[in-house]
This record gives structure tokens, sequence and C-alpha cells, in this order.
């Protein structure tokens, strides 16, 4: 980044090394919260948190709907960390610092991460509401880059399905854009002819970095609006109706992460 000189956007080995240092511990699971899904770090028991302006270094999150600390404890008998807050490209951090605690969460022991977000549903067979399993990803904010594009996991796969919301179960195609905006019609019209099913602001490069260090990864979009290709009819989304989707869904959520965590710490 030729435009900043200073340090402070630079995640060197020492500096991660320092930040391990302090946290000091060992972690199977990661868990990111997408906005207003934050009550996901309920299902973590025997928990500690800490704030994020209390760890050195770290970037502070500054999004409505998120609540900003680390929450280390257990789920299902499974050692978590869960990031009750991430970091977003268009608060205006390079793509490598909204990255960095996944980078972070590898050095503590994490050997897998559950991604989640809240997403505007491109797909007309998709619902407020609805639950879509990343299936893939297109990384557009990475076209000009080369990045190794993660699979599904069926097993996991089908274990979400036994939740018994099949109906409101989709695997599909997710995308971020940059934001804050949400998309124009032009915009999600394109989207849509490149074979997007859901959109949002985050995910892909979290999932791209824990790719690189070897974690395996499920991710998750809560559709919270469905976009409209309309210029006639059709809302644009607010950011209220998309954290009380996420707060309508907490006990699924919940549940959700409960039953991926304990498939994990079983296989
Ligand atoms: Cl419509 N677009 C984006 N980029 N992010 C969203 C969204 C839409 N709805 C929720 N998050």
């Amino acid at each position: 980044y030729d435009m900043c000189e200073d340090t402070e956007n630079e995640y060197t080995y020492e500096k991660l090394m320092k930040i391990r240092e302090f946290l000091a511990e060992r972690i199977h699971v990661g868990i990111i919260c997408g906005s207003g899904l934050g009550s996901m770090g309920e299902a973590v028991r025997n928990s500690v948190c800490i704030e994020y302006k209390d760890i050195p270094s770290f970037p502070i999150s500054t999004v409505q709907g998120h609540k900003g600390r680390l929450i280390f404890g257990y789920v299902s008998d499974v050692p978590v960390m869960c990031m009750q807050g991430r970091f977003h490209y268009y608060e205006g951090y390079p793509l490598s610092k909204c990255v960095m605690p996944v980078r972070l969460m590898k050095l503590l022991g994490v050997t897998h991460l559950i991604a989640s977000n809240a997403a505007g549903g491109l797909n007309p067979s998709y619902k407020v509401g609805d639950i879509m399993l990343q299936k893939d990803h297109l990384n557009i904010m990475g076209f000009s880059g080369n990045n190794p594009l993660r699979g599904p996991n069926d097993g996991v796969t089908n274990l979400v399905r036994q939740l018994g919301m099949e109906d409101d179960v989709h695997e599909g195609v997710y995308t971020c854009m940059g934001g804050p905006n949400y998309e124009t019609v032009a915009e999600l019209r394109a989207l849509k002819v490149l074979g997007v099913d859901a959109v949002g602001m985050s995910t892909v490069h979290e999932v791209t970095t824990a790719k690189h260090c070897g974690m395996k990864c499920f991710a998750f979009s809560l559709i919270t609006n469905i976009c409209s290709i309309d210029y006639e009819n059709g809302e644009e989304a607010t950011c209220e109706e998309v954290l009380d989707v996420g707060k309508s869904k907490e006990t699924i959520l919940k549940v959700l992460v409960e039953n991926v965590v304990k498939f994990i710490g079983e296989h």
C-alpha cells in the first residue's frame, strides 16, 4: 500500500506472534458472527470475553450490529473462539487487515472456520430468513488475483438439512461487494448474470485466507432481504431490517452453530 507509510495496517509475523502471546491458548474452531448474528456467540459456554479495544494492535469494529469482542469458550464441548464483530473493507481497512483475525485463529490452533453473514437474496426462490450454505463464492474483488475456492463439505451440509428447515436451506454462490452502499439495480442484474445467489460485504476474503492457512471452512448466509432487479417495484434494504431478521433467527442459528461444531468435534 504505497499510500500509507505507517505500520498500522501491516501485520507481520512478529506482530501476530505478539497478539498470539497475549491470547496464549489453543482453540479448535473459529466462528465469525455476521451483522446482526452476534447472538450465535451465546452458543459459547464457560465463556471469557475480550474486547477488541483491550487486545494489542487489534482494530476496532465500527459497524452497527457488531459488538467488537472475542469470546473464548466451548460449544458442544469443543474449544472455540468466536468473533462477535468482524472487520469490513468498507470501514476503511485494507483486506489484509480484515482477514488478520483468521491468521490469528490459525496461530491459536484453529483448524475449522465457521463464517456467517447477512446477505441479500438474488435467487428468486429465496425468502427472507432463509439460510444459504455457501457452496462456492465469486471473488469479484479479487478478479485480478488468483485465489483457490472452497468446495462444500457434504457431511456438514446434510447435518444442516436435519435442522427441520429443509425448505428454507439452499446451497448457492455468494459474492462480496465492497460496500458500504447496497447495489444498484444494474449491478444486481450483472451479479445475477454471473450466477450469484446471494450478495454481502464480507466472508470471501476470510474464507480465501482460511483456505490459504490450511483450514476447513463452512460458510453460510442468512438471507435478510430480497434484492429487487426491477426499477418499478422493490425497495432497498435497510440496516434495521437486516438486523431484525438476524434477531428473529437467533435460536435456529445457535442450534446450527452447536450442531456444526459438534460435527467437527466428532470428525
Ligand atoms: Cl442487498 N447487498 C450487500 N452487498 N450486502 C447485504 C445486502 C445487500 N443485504 C444484506 N447485506
